[in-house]
Parts: C-alpha cells; structure tokens; sequence
C-alpha cells in the first residue's frame, strides 16, 4: 500500500517518525509530505532515514517535481493520511484551498484521505474546529481520534494524537476489503469491554477491563476483510472505523446482543470481562448506609462463550482466559470445559493485562499452543487474528459448514 503521509505544525509531530515504522512494518510504502511549520517539530533527517525516501514540503522544488509530480503523487497514493492534523489544515481542506504541496495533494487525489488531528481540547472542541469536522466527515474524508488525555500543554480533554499503532491498524482497515484479507468475506463478532450489574440506581458491579484488548481484535480482524460486529460494554475506548457497534451495559444485554448477532458469524471472539456474577435484586432506589455491614445477594450471569459454543452449529469459538496464577492450567481446563476451539490466556495483576497497552499471551488449543511475547495489543490482536483465520480454515476444511468463533477476556 502507498501512504502519502502529510505531516503538520503540531507537537505530536514528534510522534511521526514511530508513525512511519508502523505504516513499513505493515507493509506500506511511505512518502513523507511535511508542512513548513512541521519542521519546526520534527527533523527531516529523522523521518528520511525512518521512511526511506527523500521529503516532500515545497511545491516549488522543481528537482523533486520533476522526479514524480504532485499529481503523479496524488495517483501514487492508495490513502493521503495526515498525522498530526491540525486546526489550520483541517480548516484549509475544507476551504479547498492549497497553497501548498500537501493541500494540493489532498485536492488532486482520488484516494481515501485520514485525518488523525491534534491539539488543544480548547481549540478541538472549538465551534469553528468542530463544524470543520462535520464538513470533512460529510465528504468521505475519515477523522482518526482524537482521544482523551494529558496534553502537552499540561491540560487534560479531547485532542491527543490517537497511538501510532493505532492510527497504522486503522489505515489498513480503512484501505482493507480489496480481497486480500485473511478473512475476506467471513463475519466476525466480538466482544470487548467490562460489564456493569446493578446494585442500585447508583451503584454498580464492574471490573478493570478497558476494552483495548477487544477492540484490537475487532479492528484487526476488520483489516484483515472481515464483517466486523462489536459487542461493547461501557470503556473509554474510541470506536473503531467500519465496525458495527453494539453497546451494550450488562451481562444480560450483551448475551441478548451476541446472540443477535451470531446466527451469520463464521467466528467469535469473546474478549469482554464480562461479569460471573450480578445482584439478585436490582433495588429501585438508592440503598441508604442505615446498618454498620451489610451484604449482597448476587446470581450467577449468563456465560456467553460457553453459550456459543454450546450451538447447535457453533462457530469457531476462541476464548479468553485472564489469570493471576497457573495461567496456562487453568487456560486448558476452560478451552476443554467450555469446549472452545482455541483459548488466549494471559496473566493479569498490579503490572500486567488490564488496561496497559502491551501484553504477553498464549494461545492454547486441543493439541497444540503457541506463545506470543511481550508486544503492543495491537500487534497481539494483529498476530491472534492471522493464528484464528490459520485455524478456522483447517477446521473450514474437515467441515461442510465452516464457522469461526473467538472469544476473550484478555482486556
Ligand atoms: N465469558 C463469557 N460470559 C461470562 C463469563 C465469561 O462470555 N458470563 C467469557 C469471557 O469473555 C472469556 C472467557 O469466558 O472469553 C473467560 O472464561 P471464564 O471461565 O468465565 O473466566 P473467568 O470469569 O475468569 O473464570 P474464573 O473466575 O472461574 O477464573
């Protein structure tokens, strides 16, 4: 895939030459179109030795014109992606303005065009930025992030650059579907995320899952062609391009959800921590602290993994085991239990699992394991999507009628 990768005058330019690794580690090819103010953040050096090939900026250069045009450039591209995108560049795309190489591009292409914007939360959720979204958004061009955080400017709120192995996964889900995917044409459902169970109108019952986990998986299984449908409950995580989401609160909905879904599904991947328990009563209002203890009475939830694998014609069904000890024991005796055709087991604790960005996990099935070592969850979820479709299609080939199901608690 050709990248053309535009990089503007923001601080997370800092970030574009590891932007860049991502993109080749994928496989694209990328040429590299700063802005003048870009510079000011971030070498040429260093992005020409990370990218491989000379830097683009001036429109004026006629050496490099005469090398490859900016509209031989605009047709090279297979995705224009900018990252950082800022204020202003946003605000000129929308204008149709380009007075310079990157504008230009940006008009003269065909390709899909990605933002992944930052800056400011102040000026993110300015009006003027905001409706410049909308505009941008209403013409096909796709807005990546941004997400929630501390910023540079020592603030907190919506306008961080989304991480870069992020921004790579979604530009290859985005540029996915032209038939080269693993599981082109297959359909995939997920699930990500904790449950809440209800004490009260205020209460609730959860755990630490942040979603990351599953919502890698859901974007790469995307990437690699599939339908993807996304069971989620309540995390902090932004929704991934052409995903379906269905967002979902308790264990109850999100057995409800998956069932839905999963009557077309080749594969299911269960990656939600979805909670073993959940009150007896949900109390109508709010429990006053009348007595020094007190004590819940709580009923088992329904076990969706098992619940699907359990179908009559299940698909192939690949769980998650999150442990604190005896990971990989107590792993096989759920992949045998559950009767799962693969499951991903991972230790969590004070360090690991839970809501960090990297993991280390085991993939376990009934005559074999494989070990995945320590890597960013995106790499994981890129790496346990190529082992399922490996594995769906050995099973595929001993079945007349093929499903594929994943699931996990990993997150
Ligand atoms: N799972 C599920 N529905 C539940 C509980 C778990 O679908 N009600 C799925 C998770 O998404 C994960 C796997 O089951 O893929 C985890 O297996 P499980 O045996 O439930 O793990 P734990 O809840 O950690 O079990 P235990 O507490 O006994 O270790």
């Amino acid at each position: 895939m050709n990248v053309v990768l535009g990089i503007t005058g923001g601080i997370a330019a800092y970030k574009a030459p590891d932007l860049v690794r991502r993109l080749r580690e994928r496989g694209a090819e990328v040429q590299i179109v700063m802005t003048s103010s870009a510079e000011e953040f971030v070498t040429r050096t260093a992005l020409q030795a990370v990218s491989g090939k000379p830097i683009r900026s001036n429109l004026w250069d006629k050496e490099a014109e005469a090398a490859m045009s900016h509209i031989e450039l605009a047709r090279w591209a297979d995705m224009v992606l900018i990252a950082p995108a800022t204020a202003e560049v946003m605000a000129r795309i929308v204008s149709g303005g380009a007075p310079d190489l990157l504008t230009t591009i940006c008009l003269a292409t065909e390709a899909p065009i990605a933002l992944a914007p930052a800056m400011n939360h102040v000026m993110w959720s300015n009006p003027a930025t905001q409706s410049n979204r909308e505009v941008l958004e209403e013409r096909g061009i796709h807005i990546i992030g941004p997400e929630v955080g501390s910023q540079a400017c020592g603030e907190t709120g919506a306008g961080r650059m989304l991480k870069t192995d992020l921004i790579a996964a979604t530009v290859f889900n985005l540029t996915g579907g032209k038939g080269e995917g693993l599981l082109e044409g297959r359909t995939v459902v997920v699930t990500a995320g904790p449950t809440r169970e209800a004490i009260d109108p205020v209460r609730y019952i959860t755990n630490r899952s942040s979603g990351k986990m599953g919502y890698a998986i859901a974007s790469a299984a995307a990437a690699q062609g599939a339908s993807v449908i996304l069971v989620s409950g309540p995390v902090n995580v932004s929704e991934p391009p052409g995903i379906d989401m269905v967002n979902v609160e308790s264990a109850e909905e999100m057995y409800a959800a998956t069932h839905e879904a999963i009557s077309d599904a080749d594969i299911f991947i269960a990656a939600a921590a979805v909670a073993d328990y959940r009150p007896t009563d949900i109390l109508q209002q709010k429990i006053k602290k009348n007595n020094e203890g007190m004590s819940l009475e709580l009923v088992r939830c329904p076990d969706i993994l098992a619940s699907v694998a359990a179908l009559d014609a299940p698909p192939f069904t690949v769980g998650f085991a999150a442990e604190t000890e005896n990971v990989i024991r107590y792993a096989r005796s759920k992949l045998e239990k559950k009767k799962l055709d693969m499951i991903v087991a991972n230790r969590v604790g004070r360090d690991c699992g839970f809501d960090y960005d990297e993991n280390t996990a085991n993939a376990l099935w009934c005559d074999g394991e494989k070990a995945f070592p320590k890597s960013s969850k995106v790499d994981l979820a890129r790496k346990l999507i190529e082992l399922v479709a490996e594995h769906f299609y050995a099973v595929s080939a001993s079945e007349t009628q093929p499903k594929l199901t994943i699931i996990s608690n990993n997150d």
